[in-house]
């Protein structure tokens, strides 16, 4: 049986279950990150070694300012108040994404944070921010022509956000929709992939716990019979 050592989730739905149940998507933005406080700790106690959370895409600066400053101030307070209880737990953070557009004061806090919790073990917890997989094939590309290096799957590895990083082996997406939304397009070419109908803020331990059993069923071939 296999065990996942790498899994990537779109965590969608968070609008959906706002105006459902409080009347706003902001509220659900809210409420959906205390399932990522849940399911950071279900992925440790499932000995699983690296999460990547899908949090804001290149295309999610479309969205109107308001819902997008929210957005950034839950983003800053996570990383005021939580970043001391991740450490202690033994994650590391590490941020895949162009950064650079976010305000100062959040690049700041991004950047300490992953200086903070360096050395950690534990797991390898990836936030995707202003993350976009066809900018970051780019951007790879760009900088192997550059380099006049040969190009090959190895080399496009080495120059992607992920370098080092194993492919995701399960990716689940909620919130009712079968797309991959630009997110990881070159990682995932083997992973498994989970649709949940669940919205983000409903998506618990239970369901987690069930993917993970699946997915060590599974017969993954690689091309091999
Ligand atoms: C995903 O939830 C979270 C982010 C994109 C930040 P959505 O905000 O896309 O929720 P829906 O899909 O509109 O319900
Ligand atoms: C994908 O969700 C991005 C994140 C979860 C951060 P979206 O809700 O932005 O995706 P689309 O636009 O519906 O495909
Ligand atoms: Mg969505």
């Amino acid at each position: 049986m296999n065990s996942p050592k790498h899994v990537a989730i779109i965590m969608d739905g968070n609008g959906r279950w706002g105006i459902t149940n409080k009347k706003s998507r902001n509220l659900g933005h809210k409420e959906g990150l205390k399932t990522v406080e849940r399911i950071i700790k279900s992925t440790i106690k499932n000995n699983i070694k690296y999460l990547t959370l899908y949090a804001f895409s290149t295309e999610n600066w479309k969205r109107p300012y308001f819902e997008i400053k929210f957005l950034l101030n839950l983003l800053e307070s996570f990383l005021n108040e939580k970043i001391d209880e991740l450490n202690e737990n033994g994650i590391k953070l590490k941020i895949i994404g162009d950064i650079k557009k976010f305000p100062n004061k959040i690049q700041f806090r991004l950047k300490s944070a992953q200086r903070k919790t360096d050395k950690n073990k534990k797991l390898l917890l990836i936030l995707a921010l202003n993350y976009g997989s066809k900018s970051e094939i780019i951007n790879a590309i760009k900088s192997i022509k550059t380099k006049k290096i040969i190009i090959n799957e190895s080399t496009v590895d080495r120059f992607l956000y992920t370098k080092g990083i194993p492919n995701p082996d399960i990716l689940i997406r909620t919130g009712n929709t079968n797309r991959l939304s630009n997110f990881l397009l070159w990682q995932l070419s083997y992973s498994e992939i989970f649709f949940v109908k669940k919205m983000w803020p409903d998506f618990n331990e239970r369901d987690y716990k069930n993917i993970i059993e699946k997915f060590k069923k599974i017969k993954r071939n690689f091309g091999k019979i």
